[in-house]
């Protein structure tokens, strides 16, 4: 890029002099539209409780949802992202409970539908929170296989888009299951169920309190190496992106978020698709830790949230979003 201009004669601090300027020239602004709130859910009722590696998070037994619910509807954030505490004799080596009818998603879904019609609803598809290995697949002569995980992951999807889920939401990192699954979804006339595709998704140090949090972080005794992608890389991205939207993913997932901005970025670029990003688990508790112990400034969450904005995310998964819907109304 050639450098126009010159000091004295350009002087760039004109356009910082004061806030009504810095409003009218700033390009990138954050609106409750652009937020997704991911919420856990436990068995039991009346329960919320608090989680330890994610202060001010909390898990809500399904009778409780409207809590944190009316708090979405009231503040116009457009879909909730669901995830379960699912209890360990729940548990086993194929993630069974990821197909029962009753299970916590399941009647989540249904609870939120009937009573937040206008909120969308996003389902993560991959067996972590249900195996007793807290693994995203199931686990032949030790291996994670693929092709046996993504014919269960379908299941799931498609229970979920009966139970009334908007958007269905792969995570697993499987090869090819975003085509099987909308295949499957097309089968049974479920057109306008979407699908956010996780397409670019590393082996992340971040999700660590995410994993206490679904409470596979003690059943899991290696990593997702296998799988989740290789973050010294680029040359698996657009493959992972361009496959994805071929097989039919309507939106595509980059995860984490912060230390991922040039991969945001890349594929804003290069692909005609809506780009969201996560800001997961362990990008929350730096930050809600930071502030609270008065090593950053509060402003640190919006500017966090703005940097995927200014990357080209349309919209970002994050468990600051009522906080952030909150500040937003009052600036
Ligand atoms: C699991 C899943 C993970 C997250 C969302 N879905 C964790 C993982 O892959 O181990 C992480 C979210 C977060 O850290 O906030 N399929």
């Amino acid at each position: 890029m050639k450098i126009i201009g010159s000091y004295p004669k350009t002087r760039l601090r004109r356009l910082r002099k004061s806030q009504w300027i810095r409003n009218l020239v700033s390009e990138n602004n954050i609106s409750s539209n652009d937020l997704i709130l991911p919420i856990f859910i436990r068995e039991g009722k009346n329960k919320i409780e608090s989680i330890k590696s994610m202060p001010g998070i909390k898990r809500y037994s399904v009778d409780k949802l409207p809590t944190i619910l009316n708090q979405v509807k009231k503040h116009k954030i457009p879909m909730v992202a669901l995830f379960p505490f699912t209890p360990d004799r729940k548990k086993d080596n194929y993630g069974s409970e990821a197909l029962n009818q009753n299970n916590l998603i399941c009647k989540s879904i249904k609870l939120i539908k009937k009573k937040f019609p206008n909120v969308g609803i996003m389902c993560d598809v991959a067996l972590d929170p249900y195996t007793s290995h807290g693994h995203d697949g199931i686990i032949i002569n030790g291996k994670i296989d693929n092709d046996k995980t993504i014919k269960i992951l379908t299941k799931q999807a498609l229970l979920n888009a009966k139970m009334g889920c908007d958007v269905i939401a792969p995570s697993d990192m499987m090869d090819g299951r975003v085509g099987v699954i909308r295949k499957a979804l097309d089968k049974e006339k479920y057109y306008d169920v979407s699908i956010l595709s996780y397409a670019v998704k590393y082996a992340s140090s971040f999700y660590g309190p995410f994993r206490d949090a679904i409470g596979s972080k003690a059943k899991l005794k290696s990593d997702k190496k296998t799988y989740q992608m290789d973050y010294r890389n680029n040359f698996d991205l657009f493959r992972e992106v361009g496959f994805d939207i071929k097989e039919g993913a309507d939106m595509v997932m980059v995860k984490p978020g912060l230390v991922y901005l040039d991969i945001i970025s890349k594929i804003k670029n290069n692909f005609n698709i809506p780009v969201i990003a996560y800001q997961v688990s362990g990008e929350y508790s730096l930050i809600k830790n930071g502030i609270d112990q008065k090593l950053l400034g509060e402003e640190a969450i919006i500017e966090s949230i703005m940097a995927f904005k200014r990357a080209g995310a349309c919209s970002i998964v994050t468990y600051f979003a009522i906080e952030i819907a909150k500040k937003i109304k009052t600036n």
